[in-house]
């Protein structure tokens, strides 16, 4: 059986953003487990406009030429790890304007989140799980917060993950728990598919 993939989706596009620097930790400590194979998904790779269908995409299939490859990527994943900011209390519009060009893509697949900001982007992520819920993800309590201390240590005193060696435990717990939900919804989703095909 071939291994579930799991996409890191990158939720600020700015050019000096902090991004990447979360992302590829997630990255590095995901990939030495061997349980899925974990990407990046850059939301700067998919410039989507601001939506302006119709519809919602439950009801008008979207034509734009990014949002179309960014809706084709979320279908091929089995799994999400959203790595997000908090831009006033709640997260970027440039995610908040990708997910709303997807309906089924991401369906009844597992969501994780890792937030940093002040208060680890606590806000944020609650907002996102809200979203995915209506997504029809499953969202995953155990989530990775970067408070305000390392976010600051890593931004202005030039220090790294290594320093805040507290937060790795918090991204393994984190991908424990979607690993499971990634298992056993893929099982899901694939028996309903040979149920239908039967
Ligand atoms: C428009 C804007 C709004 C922000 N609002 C918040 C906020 O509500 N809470 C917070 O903790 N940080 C806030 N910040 C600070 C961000 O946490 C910090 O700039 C972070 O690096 C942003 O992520 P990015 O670098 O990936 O863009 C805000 C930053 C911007 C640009």
């Amino acid at each position: 059986m071939s291994k579930p993939k799991i996409g890191i989706i990158l939720s600020t596009t700015r050019e000096t953003r902090f991004a990447d620097r979360p992302a590829k930790w997630v990255l590095d400590i995901a990939k030495a487990r061997g349980d899925a194979e974990y990407e990046i998904v850059d939301l700067r790779d998919y410039p989507i406009p601001y939506f302006d269908a119709p519809a919602s995409p439950r009801f008008v299939p979207i034509t734009d030429d990014a949002a179309t490859k960014w809706a084709r990527k979320v279908s091929e994943l089995d799994g999400y790890i959203f790595v997000t900011a908090e831009y006033n209390h709640t997260i970027a519009a440039v995610l908040k304007n990708a997910l709303d060009h997807l309906y089924d893509e991401p369906s009844r697949k597992p969501a994780a989140f890792v937030g940093y900001g002040a208060v680890g982007a606590a806000r944020a992520v609650e907002h996102l799980r809200q979203i995915a819920v209506e997504l029809s993800m499953v969202p995953m309590k155990a989530g990775v917060h970067i408070n305000m201390e390392p976010l600051l240590g890593m931004l202005q005193q030039g220090k790294d993950f290594a320093d805040y060696a507290y937060l790795a435990p918090t991204v393994t717990t984190m991908l424990d728990e979607l690993a499971w939900y990634t298992q056993t919804l893929k099982a899901g989703r694939d028996s309903a598919e040979t149920r239908a095909a039967a």
